[in-house]
């Protein structure tokens, strides 16, 4: 392996950059050349290169967002485009990938293994954590953070207002982020889109909660499983007597300074990424499980679902008396 190339894909992490930080200077400490892959796959289509030193990885392990940019590319589920990109890095003498994204990025990642045989590892990095393969994603736990961060500030004032809040967070797919952040935010209702949204339910809950003397509310609502403006307007119709006001927190939650843990698991995966390459471990996602890190085949990352933990509902549940 004499030059490797980085890339990161699909919607952004916070924690890239250290992950990028990490890969760049272990590289050059076994004397690998690397080669950034500007914008994503896209990049990849447009030959966006650009040599790395350990200098251009400076000052960036606190930064959230990714220095190499990125870009959604739908372009690549068309098999040319892959081609092409896999032309690309031939042409460029790249003899290992090193691809840090979302569950998005596993399927172009594994693609460009199964495909042509190019040896590829994929880093999760999603603040969605909806990948199989590891317990944690770089970046989940910032944006778990962030969120803990607005909702404590929301609880104030819904306090104040003797309001119920609902706190709409990301998770296009997956309910993982809203379960995890309802749990320690202390939110007395948790909607996710792997369980069917029960309007009664809900509705009997909050009046329930009001008649043992409990005056504010806050739901975290996934994405994935409808929009807070909606269910607000259908909340007010249904509990006239009660305040209801709502908070997107959107894109906030992709950003932001990298906290202990994301910045840990970037160094360890971005490290152990190109020491993979080197033993000549293609076509894996790195993860961990527990303490350890784990390989996992990218077949198995693209083809299965990461569980989520519905049974937390009951503690989010017996937390709300
Ligand atoms: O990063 C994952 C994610 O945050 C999803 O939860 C969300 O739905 C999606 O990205 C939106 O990102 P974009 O607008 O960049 O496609």
């Amino acid at each position: 392996m004499k030059r490797i190339g980085i890339v990161t894909t699909g919607g952004d992490a916070p924690g890239m950059n250290a992950a990028i930080r990490s890969a760049v200077r272990t590289a050059i400490f076994y004397n690998i050349e690397v080669i950034g892959i500007y914008d994503g796959f896209r990049g990849l289509y447009e030959k966006k290169f650009e040599k790395l030193t350990s200098r251009s990885v400076s000052g960036i392990i606190n930064q959230g967002g990714t220095i190499l940019k990125t870009k959604r590319f739908y372009e690549f589920k068309k098999r040319e485009i892959r081609e092409k990109c896999f032309e690309n890095l031939i042409e460029a003498k790249i003899d290992g990938l090193i691809v840090i994204g979302g569950d998005g990025s596993a399927k172009g990642a594994y693609l460009l293994y199964s495909e042509f045989n190019f040896p590829v590892v994929h880093v999760p990095a999603s603040i969605d954590n909806d990948i199989y393969g590891t317990d944690y994603t770089i970046g989940f736990d910032t944006a778990v953070n962030t969120a803990i961060d607005a909702i404590d500030k929301i609880r104030d004032t819904a306090t104040s207002h003797e309001r119920t809040f609902i706190i709409e967070v990301m998770g296009r797919e997956s309910g993982i982020l809203a379960l995890e952040i309802g749990i320690v935010c202390g939110a007395e209702i948790v909607i996710i889109p792997e369980v069917e949204m029960n309007i009664d339910k809900i509705v009997e809950e909050i009046k329930e909660e009001g008649e043992k003397g409990k005056k504010s509310c806050i739901i975290v609502l996934a994405e994935g499983a409808g929009k807070a403006e909606d269910l607000t307007k259908i909340l007010s119709e249904k509990l006239p007597d009660r305040e209801i006001r709502y908070t997107v927190l959107g894109y906030i939650q992709r950003g932001g300074k990298p906290t202990y843990l994301t910045r840990k698991l970037a160094t360890i995966f971005g490290h152990r990424a190109v020491e993979i390459l080197i033993e000549g471990k293609y076509g894996y996602m790195i993860g961990i499980k527990g303490e350890e890190i784990v390989y996992t085949p990218l077949s198995e990352v693209v083809n299965k679902t990461k569980s989520i933990k519905v049974e937390y509902l009951n503690i989010v549940k017996k937390m709300a008396i």
